[in-house]
């Protein structure tokens, strides 16, 4: 078998070839630098589009544990704000769960997802690390044995090819390792029907809570970010265009759902960036095929609903770097033989909890005004009202909600 420094010698190789400059891709390239393992990262887009692209920012625990563990969490320690409240909006008032003191007591930590890509990818560069911007991976070959390929074409859309002992798939859902997946990969998956605008507002937060509203319109979140910048998500119509709606529309819009004539005005500013979410759900397993192995939206995309994406990714990364270290460097493919199955635990954990948040927050598709009946409709809103009242008023499920919420 290939030594992971034979790859040094060749031009194009690495001993791992890792697609995409997320935060799983760039968690692993740090950590398997930090090993002495030889990587490269090969993204797509440009620099620019991976550090400003917003997606959430809500860090967990034991993802912030995980960074803190190698090095990686000088910028969210500084500039990240600690966040322990949310705040249920309905038709009949408000309430609030301070979670940081029911189940764990334990607390998010707030960084938008873009500065913490922003980090990671400084800290691999700074530390000597390879990254080939605006190359797009076209598929994965070979990975049955033990030389994979990985087929590109790069800025100058001139056509390459990078040897590999491992390719490690972190480029989404829509990558190159997901289509070179073979026959036997199989693909759960779930679209839940709904879909959110997301917002990013050059305005301060209007509470100091995550704000969940359920209304009659439609679901409305407010997502804390940083004093001057805030995240909102309104739930709409599929087939909405993101620009489809004024900012004034926006405003209004969220000022009914989140109930602001009863419960406070939001403030408003600049709408600066929007985006059009389909809530789906999915998950491949296994995770390991030959020499291809996948982590963060490769392997598993979830629901926005609870802002897990960052957080599974940055648990993979760890478990795959681990485990591809064992193997290069220690020669034991013990890890990586395991690697699928110790993730899939997490990953459905998290599954199931975001699924259950859709259904908390949204009312089911088929029973929208276009869809089934009104009774189906009216059993459905009671029945979330129900499962609200549950979360308003019983501590154990309090404290089920803090645990699931913040851990994995
Ligand atoms: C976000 O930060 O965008 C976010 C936070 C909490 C959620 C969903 C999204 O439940």
């Amino acid at each position: 078998m290939t030594n992971h420094q034979d790859f040094r010698k060749e031009r194009d190789s690495a001993a791992v070839v890792i697609l995409g400059a997320g935060v799983a891709g760039l968690t692993l390239g740090n950590l398997l630098q930090a090993a002495g393992v030889e990587c490269v990262v090969l993204e797509r887009a440009t620099r620019d589009h991976v550090q400003t692209r917003a997606r959430a920012g809500f860090l967990a625990p034991g993802t912030v544990r995980v960074l803190e563990r190698h090095g990686l969490a000088d910028g969210l320690r500084r500039r990240g704000l600690p966040h322990g409240t949310c705040e249920f909006r309905t038709a009949d008032g408000a309430f609030r769960l301070d979670y940081s003191r029911l189940g764990r007591r334990e607390q998010h930590t707030v960084y938008p997802q873009q500065d913490l890509v922003t980090d990671l990818l400084g800290h691999f560069l700074d530390g000597g690390g390879e990254v080939r911007f605006e190359t797009t991976a076209l598929g994965v070959e070979e990975t049955d044995g033990p030389r994979p390929t990985v087929t590109v074409r790069d800025a100058e859309d001139r056509p390459g090819r990078w040897r590999a002992r491992y390719v490690a798939g972190c480029d989404g859902r829509h990558g190159a390792a997901r289509d070179s997946l073979p026959p036997t990969a199989r693909r759960h998956r779930r679209d839940h029907g709904v879909t959110w605008l997301g917002l990013l507002a050059e305005a301060p937060p209007s509470l100091d809570a995550v704000g969940y509203a359920l209304h009659e319109r439609g679901f409305a979140g407010h997502m804390a970010r940083t004093p001057e910048v805030t995240r909102y998500y309104l739930q709409c119509e599929r087939g909405l265009a993101a620009d489809a709606w004024s900012e004034e529309r926006i405003w209004d819009e969220l000022d009914e759902r989140l109930y602001a004539p009863k419960l406070g005005p939001l403030l408003r500013g600049p709408i600066v960036q929007r985006g059009i979410i389909a809530l789906e759900s999915d998950v491949v397993e296994p995770l390991r095929h030959g020499s291809l192995l996948l982590a963060g939206d490769a392997a598993g995309l979830l629901s926005p609903t609870a802002a897990k994406g960052a957080n599974l990714a940055v648990l993979e990364a760890e478990l795959l770097a681990e485990a591809l270290v064992e193997d290069l460097v220690h020669g034991d493919p013990g890890p990586l033989e395991r690697y699928s199955q110790r993730c899939l635990r997490n990953i459905w954990r998290a599954q199931e909890f975001s699924h259950w948040m859709v259904q908390l927050l949204h009312a089911p598709s088929e029973s929208g005004a276009s869809g089934a009946s009104g009774e189906e409709a009216s059993y459905h809103a009671a029945l979330r009202a129900s499962r609200i009242e549950a979360l308003r008023t019983s501590r154990p499920h309090q404290d089920w909600f803090a645990e699931n919420y913040l851990g994995l």
